[in-house]
Order: structure tokens, then sequence, then C-alpha cells
């Protein structure tokens, strides 16, 4: 076959295209296990930084040292619809995510109910409790939502009033950098700690504000200041608090906590 014939061209493209696409899912199926492996470590590592946990030599931290940290949480799976702890489920082995693309382990949210544009979500979450010797410290609950362009994924820290923030992580979002991945900035987040979600009336009030919030203001106990240029990903940041923390999300297990407070040793 000649040099310039059709035939050999075609062939060389198929060859080469062959070649790579053999090199690329070989990558993709090889490099597939570092990829979890990054992605427990660095969820991991915000749950810990959110349980006060995180020691002051954070730097020089293993990541055995961190793993050794994040499993003596006490974490656990509830049932977000009945509102109370799923004991048959085992919070090492569940994987929320996994569970809401799961016919039988996830619901459709009904159109009007879903603010956060989820589409369907998990009957199940996992949960951390931070416990100060037997006293309950922080509850760590896992939020997602619709940001503008991703789906965000992170987790909110409760103090043991189950209302006051004590701390907001993302870990995961696709926003476009500079403007919605502001979300992911400490100074901003730091911001979110000591903001209530419900006033005395049980009405939700938390959100993201539209602009600077006044310190003095009313508004100061339950609003975030807004981020520039960033207001669509910051509504989406409201909408899925208040899809969380709503009633179809978990309220009824926060009204359970309040009703039977839990103890260390009923894990
Ligand atoms: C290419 C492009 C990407 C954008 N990405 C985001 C984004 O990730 N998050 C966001 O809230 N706004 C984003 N915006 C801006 C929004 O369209 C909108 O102008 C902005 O949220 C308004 O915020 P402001 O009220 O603070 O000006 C983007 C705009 C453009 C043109």
């Amino acid at each position: 076959m000649s040099n310039d014939s059709p035939q050999k061209a075609i062939l060389v493209v198929f060859a080469v295209a062959l070649v790579c696409s053999v090199v690329v899912s070989v990558a993709a199926i090889s490099l597939r296990p570092y990829q979890l492996a990054h992605q427990i470590f660095n969820r991991a590592q915000h749950i810990v930084k959110l349980a006060d946990l995180m020691p002051t030599n954070a730097e020089a931290l293993s990541k055995k040292d961190l793993m050794d940290i994040f499993l003596q949480l006490d974490a656990r799976v509830i049932d977000i619809d009945a509102g109370k702890f799923a004991k048959n489920l085992n919070p090492v082995t569940f994987d929320q995510r996994k569970a809401a693309a799961d016919p039988g382990r996830s619901v459709t949210i009904p159109a009007e109910h879903d603010v956060a544009r989820l589409g369907r979500r998990s009957r199940f979450a996992n949960v951390y409790l931070v416990w100060d010797g037997g006293q309950l410290k922080r509850i760590i609950l896992p939020i997602h939502g619709q940001g503008m362009w991703s789906t965000i994924y992170g987790y909110i820290a409760l103090q043991a009033d189950l209302n006051t923030i004590a701390g907001v992580t993302f870990y995961e979002q696709g926003e476009t950098p500079g403007l919605g991945t502001q979300i992911q900035l400490p100074d901003w987040q730091a911001k979110w700690q000591g903001r209530q979600l419900w006033d005395e009336n049980g009405e939700l009030r938390f959100r993201i504000a539209t602009g600077r919030v006044a310190a003095e203001s009313a508004a100061a106990r339950y609003e975030v200041d807004a981020l520039s240029g960033a207001t669509v990903t910051a509504s989406g940041i409201t909408s899925l608090v208040h899809y969380w923390f709503g009633e179809y999300g978990f309220q009824p297990f926060l009204t359970y906590l309040r009703e039977m407070p839990p103890s260390r040793a009923d894990n």
C-alpha cells in the first residue's frame, strides 16, 4: 500500500485512535482506586475540621493520622423521612451518594418541594456526632443542591442547641472560578459561624443576603454576607439550606433529637 493511499491514511487514523482509547481506558481504570481514596480523604479532612478536631499542626499530619481521627468520630446513618437513626445500616460502608442513584434506597422529590433542584435524594444520610465527654458538642449533617452550573456538596455543623451553625464547608462544586467558587473561601465560610437557622417562632430564617449584613441589624443573627458577582450560586446555597433543614430534609430528625437526646453509648 503506498503512503499516499487513502486506505492507508484511514488505517493509520484508526490505529492511532485505537491506541489512544486503550491508553485512556487503562489510565482511567488504574487511577480509579486512587481517585476514590482521594475523595474519601478529602471528605474526611472537611469533616474533621468541622468537628473542630483538626490539631494545630495540621500540615504535619499524615494521611493515616487524619483518617484515624476521622474514624474515631461517632458516625451514624439516619433515615431522613422517619427522622430517626437507621441502626441497621453500617455508617462505614453506607454511601449516601450511591444510595441517591439506587431506586430502592432513594425517593423522587416532588417538584413543589424540590427547592434545591435535586430531582431525587437518598432516603438515608451519613451524619457525625461530636462529643465532649458525655455531652453532644456538634452534629455534622451533609447538604447538597444545585448552584449555577453544578451540584454543590458540603456539610453543616450545628452546635448542641441544633440551631446555631458551628461551621460550614463545601467540598465539591463546579461553579465558575473566582465567581461561584467564592463559596469555598474560608473567610466567607467563617461568617456562617454563630448564625442561626430558626427564629423563636420556628421560622427558617437563615439565608445568604443580597448585600453586606450590618452587624447591629436584626438580620445579622440569621444572614451571611452576599458574594460579589455570585448571586446565583449564593441563592442556590440559600435554597439548599432551606431544603435540607425543611420538613422534607433534616427537620424530623432534629425534632427527634430534641425530644430524645442521643447518648454516646447508644451507637
Ligand atoms: C461565564 C459566566 C460565568 C458565571 N458564573 C457564575 C457562577 O459560577 N456563579 C454565580 O453566581 N454567577 C456567575 N456568573 C454571573 C451571573 O450571571 C450573575 O451575573 C451573578 O451571579 C450576579 O451576581 P451579583 O448580583 O453579585 O452581581 C457568571 C457569569 C458569566 C458570564
